[in-house]
């Protein structure tokens, strides 16, 4: 690609941009969030024009105007978020994305060549909405392979994974670059990006800043390149001494549908000016409990009580003034409108500033715009729609949003996934700061790092129950770890 440039209504998402990747090469996009990643990989995808720029592949130059026009070039994407249809079965998936006939075996036979070497194992007839995010990511990397692509862009594909799902994809991405394709990887966590890439190419502002050989270079120079400035690490103060109990979860069982119980028993009670963290792998009950928490579901026995009394269910927050944040998993779906502008969206939080009867709308977007500029979006622009800012940025609105109004209390699901190294340290600072402010804070999060930086006693979720918690000096990784595996070595 060379000197792609790409102007939306208020930013240059790119601005002269080049890059080249190499055959049987695992190409590394790194940059902070907003740089302008997903925006080039669109643009190579067919799914975004740009205004101005080249593109060749293989030695020739192509002209992708849709994703069908990409893939028939040769090159597949998998998206930050899965582009596949919820209600629909994977077979129906596949079929829209030109393979088999919408029928399970017409699917199995269309992705027969490329399951020998990358296996599917995905229910054909199951809904994809039912399935966990790494499998909704499978059946995307699989419908690309079988159309075969020799270049795969991987946008952040890690961030919906467990680590044991990472080396699996991690053994992929080998297996792809040994049979001569070449996958552009992108990923936040420097890592990932250390161990699998064998070039790295840093955007800021929408510029390439520059192309590195991945084995000259340490996270550490990585990291200072794509912010143009050194980070640090957050610095959590002890000494804060916890008050009493404000969120409670009382012995609460939530019976699956089918099978085993999605949470057991679960017990915990964070107090004032602590953070407890949730450690486990997805898919151990982080869901329900969350749901339980937001007040979206109700506990088949047990309860949970704020300041003693039962949570009322979500709707009711409003009318009873329940001082909760909620930063969900799912900021998609669950944390914003997207088709609203972010003004809107921030109105929505749990303690919304007033403005007197009548809405003074110049007054609300002073005050979004200040908003969004003390959390640091991009384009702090309060009419912007959701939609339309990067993965990272929109988590950044849920957060502001939530943390904006001083809640009492907060129940953050992975807050910082898919952010980039200093928007992660902005918002654990934030949590910090809230722990600060005396806030009850529950932090569920699958990124043991995370767990570990931040709280100040880690629980184990594993099979819907609950161990722990144990203050954060008396548990360690291995044994986090060990837990989280259903094994307790202690
Ligand atoms: N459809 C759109 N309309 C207007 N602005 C857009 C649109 N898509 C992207 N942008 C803007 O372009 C810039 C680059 O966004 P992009 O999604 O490419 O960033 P990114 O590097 O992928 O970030 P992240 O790490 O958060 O995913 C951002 O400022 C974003 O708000
Ligand atoms: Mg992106």
């Amino acid at each position: 690609m060379s000197g792609i440039v790409k102007e939306f209504a208020n930013v240059t998402a790119c601005d002269d941009v080049s890059l080249e990747v190499a055959g049987g090469e695992v190409h590394a996009l790194l940059g902070e969030n907003g740089a302008g990643k997903t925006t080039l990989m669109n643009i190579l995808y067919g799914l975004v024009r740009p205004d101005r720029g080249v593109i060749e592949f293989e030695g020739r130059r192509i002209d992708p105007r849709t994703p069908g026009d990409a893939l028939t070039a040769g090159i597949g994407m998998v998206h930050q978020h899965p582009l596949v249809v919820g209600p629909m079965s994977v077979a129906e998936n596949l079929f829209l994305g030109g393979l088999g006939d919408g029928t399970q075996d017409g699917a199995r036979a269309a992705i027969a060549p490329i399951t020998k070497t990358i296996p599917l194992d995905v229910d054909l007839a199951a809904r994809v909405d039912s399935l966990p995010m790494s499998q909704r990511q499978r059946i995307e990397i699989v419908r690309c392979l079988a159309r075969d692509v020799r270049l795969l862009i991987l946008d952040e594909p890690t961030a919906v994974l467990t680590p044991e799902e990472v080396e699996q994809l991690f053994i992929e991405i080998e297996r792809l670059r040994g049979s001569g394709r070449s996958v552009i990887f992108i990923s936040h966590k420097l890592s990932e990006v250390m161990r699998i890439a064998d070039r790295v190419t840093v955007l800021r502002g929408g510029r390439n800043v520059g192309t590195h050989e991945a084995g000259a270079m340490t996270a550490a120079k990585l990291a200072a390149a794509m912010v143009g400035a050194a980070t640090g690490d957050v610095t959590r103060s002890d000494g804060s001494k916890p008050g009493r109990v404000r969120l409670e979860v009382d012995a609460c069982t939530i019976t699956g549908r089918f099978g085993p119980p999605e949470l057991e028993r679960c017990t915990l009670g964070v107090r004032s000016g602590e953070i407890i963290g949730i450690a486990g792998v997805e898919g151990n009950g982080q869901r329900p409990l969350a749901e339980l928490l937001f007040g979206l579901r109700r506990a088949t026995s047990g309860t949970v009580r704020f300041d003693g009394r039962a949570l009322p269910p979500v709707g009711r927050w409003q009318a009873s003034k329940v001082p909760i944040a909620r930063i969900p998993e799912d900021r998609r779906h669950h944390g914003l409108l997207l088709g609203a502008p972010l003004w809107q969206n921030l109105m929505l939080g749990p303690q919304p500033p007033r403005f007197g009867p009548v809405l003074a709308r110049r007054a609300v977007l002073d005050w979004a715009r200040t908003t969004l500029e003390e959390y640091g979006v991009r384009p702090a622009d309060p009419t912007t729609l959701a939609a339309n800012l990067s993965g990272g940025n929109q988590q950044k609105v849920v957060i502001a949003r939530e943390l904006g109004g001083a809640p009492e209390a907060v129940v953050a699901v992975n807050p910082t996934r898919g952010l980039d190294i200093r928007a992660q340290q902005e918002v654990q600072e934030r949590l910090l700061q809230a722990r600060g402010r005396g806030a009850a804070v529950l932090l569920i999060s699958t990124d043991l790092d995370e767990i570990f930086a931040l709280s100040d006693s880690i629980a184990v979720l594993y099979g819907g129950r609950i161990t722990g918690p144990f203050a954060a000096a008396e548990i360690d990784r291995d044994r986090a770890g060990m837990l989280m595996g259903g094994v307790d070595g202690g």
